[in-house]
């Protein structure tokens, strides 16, 4: 298969993780005979210092024109100090979403077998926890009106949302429940919120409509959180707005034992954008202590959405196979840790390896 795929690396550790991702898909492309074409663009705070535009033309219009989207992270410390500060690196990416009408994220959270222990969470309530969260992504009261007054007392930042923007994501919310333990829990704040309201409503009736086999429950925002910690398994398919969602996925990746190594894909419109859940972590850029594996199981999302599922499959094996031995990044192995780009080369090494038994089967 072709495919152009429209490389954004963004801020901070974006370009170094976003580096291996490249890495491992075209060994990849090596190995199972595709032709995937990398083309770079710069978005954030990098296409700002460079260009004055955290989102310029000629990124978006490579983006529509691409078969997909690898991004990496965004967000620089420079900006998060300055409240007065007109362009934000953040905007980039919200209008990106936008624009590509990606009004999907899909977060998938899994405890790793050899990590159980790395989790500062009991072993035995996150053994076996296996869920996707759903967040609505181009809604809510990110993208709601947003004011300031002119004497600067007052702010406000207005939460909207439609039936019609609630039941595109509930379906593919029930539709992967389908696929897998066949339950969906709404998470909103119903008790408070008039929008959350209406996605109690226009679930329920699309539930009861569309989807009479999946089983479907309700937790307010503030129990769910709470619920995430104490006992993940109960959780399959997680439905929810575009803010609860962006804050309970943070808090699920400790289930995983690493933000760094949550993957996403946001899907809505033709093209769809891959990306690691965590941030720019400007702390860490340039020093090869970021985990790529978030961002290259993100790769193997993008590969899955073209129904390349043996070839994603070999990135997550391989990704297994280096949590095993231990091949890992220092938020993991703290004592005896490899460097982001060699995390990268021995996924590259383990799918470009031919005799390897595990990818082959
Ligand atoms: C995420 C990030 C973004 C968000 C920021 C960088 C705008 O936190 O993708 O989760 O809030 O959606
Ligand atoms: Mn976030």
């Amino acid at each position: 298969m072709k495919l152009n795929i429209a490389v954004l690396p963004g801020d901070g550790i974006g370009p170094e993780i976003v580096q291996q991702s490249v890495k491992v898909l075209t060994a990849v492309a090596d190995r199972f005979d595709h032709d995937f074409y990398f083309e770079e663009a710069v978005v954030g705070a990098a296409a700002i210092d460079l260009l004055g535009n955290p989102l310029p033309d000629a990124t978006l219009e490579l983006c529509k024109n691409s078969d997909a989207v690898l991004f990496g992270a965004i967000g620089d410390p420079k900006y998060d100090n300055d409240p007065s500060a007109k362009v934000r690196p953040e905007q980039g990416l919200l209008k990106l979403r936008k624009e590509l009408g990606l009004f999907a994220n899909i977060r998938p959270v899994k405890a790793y077998d050899a990590l159980i222990d790395r989790s500062p969470l009991k072993a035995e309530n996150i053994k076996g926890a296996d869920m996707v969260i759903f967040r609505e992504l181009t809604g809510g009261i990110y993208f709601g009106e947003k004011s300031t007054s002119k004497d600067g007392q007052t702010a406000s930042d207005l939460c909207t949302y439609s039936v019609t923007e609630i039941e595109r994501i509930a379906r593919l919310a029930f539709e992967a429940a389908k696929t897998r333990g066949k339950k969906v829990t709404l998470v909103d704040k119903a008790n408070v919120l008039e929008t959350s309201r209406l996605w109690r409503k226009t679930v329920t009736t699309l539930a009861e409509k569309e989807f009479p086999e999946i089983d479907l429950d309700f937790l307010f925002v503030d129990n769910a959180a709470m619920q995430m910690i104490l006992n993940p398994k109960q959780f399959d398919v997680i439905l929810t707005e575009n803010m609860f969602g962006d804050i309970i996925s943070d808090e699920a990746s400790v289930i995983g034992g690493s933000i760094g190594l949550l993957e996403s894909a946001s899907v809505g419109a033709e093209v769809a954008l891959f990306e690691p859940i965590h941030g720019s972590y400007p702390q860490a850029a340039g020093k090869g202590i970021a985990n790529p594996v978030a961002s290259i199981l993100s790769a193997a999302m993008l590969l899955e959405n073209f129904g390349l599922n043996a070839e994603a499959l070999s990135i997550r094996k391989a990704v297994e196979m280096s949590i095993a031995l231990n091949v890992c990044t220092p938020d993991i192995n703290k004592d005896n840790h490899y460097s982001t780009s060699k995390v990268g080369d021995f996924l590259e090494s383990v799918i470009s390896d031919t005799e390897n038994h595990m990818i082959n089967n």
